[in-house]
């Protein structure tokens, strides 16, 4: 890539920054999750790891946070405000300390003596007191510059205006987190989001009176500027933090050892509920002020201490409704909407409900509390109602009988295999006329694993949908670029680079065109064993209701369902002219497995254990040839592989019907 381009990438992603941090700091309002806003940041360092050119000033590099806002004077930090490094498992531990071992040319034998902490999900502030009085009080800000709250932190009970103690220092900041306890937050929740916006709108207020009114507290854990420190241990600080009358976690403790740590972690992190406040992870620091000291920071985070976050993060909230979402499949999920809240940092505001049966069985309201848990990227869900809170009047949920989107009866699916009807209720229209089951599927066939359109998303799709721009896959072919063009949000650029995906889309290989079609059990790899049968393009469009699906039966992973599912994908017209449409458009290519291959028309199966190489390995050598393993023995077979302890009677039912049986030597021969 030409310099240009990167400095043009680079400047994107600055300019994200900016937008995000102002969102966060300023007006309370996160619109990504820590975790994307975490990805942003660490591939901004990534560039200007690589490109030592890549330089700016708002670049998170350099700072931390955002400007503070206009509405208080400003003030530099004396010792800038950091924050912490993330880790979510062992791994990661592991190499925070290898690190500090590198760091320190120590053997990895030793097992550290951390500090822990709970990480109280508020908002951090420094007070600085000059001969025991407290003289003024900033917010973090920018991380260097913070905004000067004084008169607002002074209304916090939590924070001593004078401290008489001879042995408190005569000039230093003390840190810690500015924070709402849940209970309070209940009074006040239809102004903020969160508790911990509802902590830092409050500290922001202009009208210290107003502050006042909303109940915040103050954990002190650290210090800022500190002229001759007096201590040798990060524990040693806190004790004395106490007796100089400030509050401070009763959850702190002192740990050795990275094992200790996780034991430690997944204790507090069953508990971690039974808190007044929200808590999203424990903070270690190397108690040792001298190793502290030696290590130092590195951008904007200390080497000595991380933050060990929570995995899955739960928070209270109310249903207002519950909508129901119709997939590509046509299953109905149930999704309530929920007053939004924070959960572990992100703020949600729909969580899935899963199914009629789930809902049933939790017995879920509208106008119930709930108890939502998010982890990681998976999609939130509600664990649990809060019965106490429950409304007398409120009345049991009816999952609805017709597709919310066509009308079509919904039925649960009779399962051959478990004997039992399915959880999920789908809508019974074929698909293309039910206007979501049709939204979803053209997600699905423009989507990375299919046709892999880049800049032909979720949202576009929608757009598009709405703009009565497609309804069927087809019409991704037949766009009309120059009203695209005049569309808001869409200029030159944007549509020349969506004409050269889709164009460069219509070369594919035809296990992924079948993928793309969306029909039901037919995933990647069945796409794929389905491809090796049919071979062409021209085949599949050949395809209709009278065709002999049997002919799949036997090739190892299709079975009842996927056959079933494919007679009943090819007896609908919409969907076999849709085939036809797309194959004016779509030019298959090779995929680098060699359908010519010497084994192609020959089929396999192994019975018992092969020597050094595992089945699946087996599997792909007999595949890349272009052989093909079935999972039934029937005159179909050309060689039952022999390993170790084969199945008996297989063997015996292959030698009744004269197929060959080799053995592993054999076997490799043919391969090669
Ligand atoms: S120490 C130099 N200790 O976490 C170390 N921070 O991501 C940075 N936080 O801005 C601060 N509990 O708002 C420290 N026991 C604790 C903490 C804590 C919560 C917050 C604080 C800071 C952020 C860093």
């Amino acid at each position: 890539m030409k310099e240009n381009e990167i400095k043009k990438i680079y400047k994107k992603k600055i300019n994200q920054v900016i937008k995000n941090n102002k969102l966060y700091f300023e007006k309370n309002k996160p619109q990504i999750s820590d975790a994307d806003y975490d990805k942003l940041k660490s591939e901004i360092f990534e560039l200007e790891k690589k490109y030592k050119y890549l330089k700016d000033k708002n670049s998170p590099s350099l700072s931390v946070g955002f400007a503070p806002s206009r509405n208080f004077k400003k003030k530099q930090h004396r010792v800038p405000m950091l924050s912490l490094s993330n880790a979510f498992d062992r791994d990661d531990l592991k190499n925070f300390e290898k690190k500090i071992y590198n760091f320190l040319n120590l053997k990895n034998n030793i097992d550290f003596e951390y500090s822990v902490e709970p990480k109280i999900d508020g908002i951090s502030a420094s007070l600085t007191y000059v001969n025991g009085k407290l003289s003024h009080g900033l917010s973090r800000g920018d991380g260097k510059e913070g905004e000067i709250i004084t008169e607002n932190l002074k209304t916090i009970l939590d924070i001593p205006k004078e401290i008489k103690d001879p042995e408190f220092p005569k000039d230093i900041d003390i840190r810690g987190e500015v924070f709402i306890k849940n209970k309070d937050f209940q009074k006040i929740e239809d102004k903020f989001a969160n508790p911990r916006n509802a902590a830092s709108g409050s500290l922001r207020q202009k009208n210290p009176e107003e502050v006042k009114k909303i109940p915040l507290n103050f954990i002190a854990y650290t210090y800022g500027y500190y002229k001759n420190k007096k201590f040798n241990k990060q524990s040693e600080f806190i004790k004395a933090l106490k007796k100089w009358g400030f509050k401070i976690s009763e959850y702190n403790s002192v740990i050795k050892g990275v094992n200790n740590l996780i034991k430690n972690h997944e204790q507090f992190e069953k508990n971690r509920f039974k808190l007044d406040y929200d808590v999203d992870g424990l903070v270690y620091k190397l108690n040792d002020f001298n190793l502290q000291d030696r290590l130092g920071f590195v951008a904007n985070a200390p080497r000595w201490a991380t933050a060990h976050k929570f995995s899955a993060e739960n928070a209270f909230s109310k249903i207002i409704d519950i909508g129901i979402q119709v997939g590509r499949t046509g299953a109905l999920t149930p999704v309530a909407k929920i007053k939004p809240v924070n959960v572990g940092g992100v703020v949600v505001s729909n969580a899935t409900l899963h199914n009629e049966d789930e809902i049933k069985r939790k017995d879920i309201r509208i106008g119930d509390t709930v108890k939502i848990e998010r982890a990681g990227d998976v999609i939130p869900h509600v664990i649990s109602v809060d019965f106490t809170k429950r409304n007398k009047q409120s009345k049991k949920y009816f999952f609805p009988d017709r597709c919310p989107s066509c009308g079509s009866k919904v039925l649960k699916e009779y399962n051959n295999q478990t004997k039992k009807y399915d959880a999920v209720k789908r809508c019974t229209s074929d698909g293309y006329i039910c206007e979501k089951i049709a939204i979803e599927k053209i997600k699905h066939f423009v989507s990375k694993e299919a046709l892999n359109i880049d800049g032909l998303g979720k949202k576009v799709v929608e757009q598009f949908w709405n703009l009565k721009l497609i309804r069927l896959p087809q019409n991704i072919f037949e766009l009309d670029y120059d009203k695209i063009q005049k569309i808001d949000g869409w200029g030159k650029l944007s549509v020349s680079n969506l004409k050269y995906a889709i164009n460069k889309s219509k070369k594919i290989t035809l296990d992924k065109f079948i993928f793309s079609l969306g029909i039901r059990h037919i995933g990647k790899e069945n796409a794929k064993l389905i491809s090796y049968n049919i071979k062409s393009i021209e085949n599949l469009t050949n395809i209709s209701s009278n065709y002999d699906f049997d002919n799949f039966l036997g090739i190892d992973g299709i079975g009842e369902t996927q056959i079933n599912s494919l007679k009943k994908f090819f007896s609908n017209k919409i969907n076999t002219e849709v085939i036809k449409k797309l194959s004016k458009f779509i030019i298959i290519i090779n995929n680098n497995i060699n359908l010519d291959g010497k084994l192609s028309n020959k089929t396999f199966m192994i019975t018992g254990k092969l020597q050094g190489v595992s089945r699946a390995e087996a599997k792909s050598l007999i595949e890349k040839k272009s052989g093909k393993i079935l999972s039934s023995i029937s005159k179909k077979l050309n060689y039952l592989i022999v390993g170790d302890k084969p199945t008996a009677k297989k063997v015996t039912l292959a030698k009744n019907l004269k197929i060959q049986i080799i053995n592993q030597k054999e076997f490799e021969k043919i391969l090669n």
